[in-house]
């Protein structure tokens, strides 16, 4: 099954996704959680991706385009994927469908995940990443069990840089502008489902796994 988890910064999509990877047996690709692990190791490409990222503007298509290609190739994506985070331009969508046509493949299902902008701040704001494992905590809606350590893997927590009020606000902007007009794209290919992102994360939870059917 291949597909795509679109919405704004914030909505819970990494979250759900690797839940869902889990139960789905396919990874998760998210651009982010590969641009921050490039910075991370002090590449070339992340040098470059740093920028952009820390002020809430998108890294370069090209960019991002070279990484997905060759990651949804590897064989652990051969079965399907879980596109997190990407494509977030019609150049990313439109380059995508092409990858996958020469590849013989297509999308099987976008969802899309809502939530009003009062509730994404806040998300943001109150939440903290694992620095190993990219796990992502809240301190009030999901605190770990030790504090600034990692449930999952026992790595240490901490802000993302975009995740500072005025980076926030430019992600916000950046996704109404760039990212929002793929809703319209998707729903042309008669592949959106939209769910709603508000509530608990188990019931977010189910509402995609109704979208998406049995794995
Ligand atoms: P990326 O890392 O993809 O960030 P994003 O899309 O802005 O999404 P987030 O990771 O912020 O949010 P999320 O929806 O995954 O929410 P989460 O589950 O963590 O991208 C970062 C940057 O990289 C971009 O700004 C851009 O510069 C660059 N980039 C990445 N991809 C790119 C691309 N394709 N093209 C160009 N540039 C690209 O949840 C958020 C918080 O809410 C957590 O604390 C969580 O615990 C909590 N939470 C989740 N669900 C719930 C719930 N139901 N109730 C209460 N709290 C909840």
């Amino acid at each position: 099954m291949n597909v795509i988890l679109l919405g704004p910064p914030g909505v819970g999509k990494g979250t759900q996704a690797k839940r869902l990877t889990e139960e789905y047996r396919i990874p998760q690709i998210s651009t982010g959680d590969m641009l921050r692990a490039a910075i991370k190791a002090g590449s070339q490409l992340g040098k470059e991706a740093k920028g952009f990222m820390d002020r809430g503007a998108l890294v370069p298509d090209s960019v991002v385009l070279g990484l997905v290609d060759e990651r949804i190739r590897a064989d652990d994506a051969k079965n399907g994927f879980m596109l997190d985070g990407f494509p977030r331009t019609v150049v990313q969508a439109d380059t995508l469908g092409e990858m996958l046509v020469k590849q013989g493949r297509a999308i099987d299902h976008v969802v899309c995940l809502l939530a009003a902008n009062d509730e994404l701040v806040r998300r943001l704001a109150g939440r903290r990443t694992c620095n190993k494992c990219s796990a992502p905590f809240h301190v009030d809606f999901k605190p770990p069990r030790k504090p600034g350590v990692c449930d999952a893997c026992g790595g240490e927590l901490y802000q993302r840089d975009d995740d500072k009020e005025e980076a926030i606000r430019t992600r916000l902007v950046t996704y109404d502008t760039q990212t929002k007009p793929l809703i319209e794209y998707y729903k042309g290919k008669k592949l959106l489902r939209s769910v709603d992102g508000l509530g608990s994360m188990d019931a977010v939870y189910a509402r995609i796994r109704e979208a998406l059917g049995p794995a």
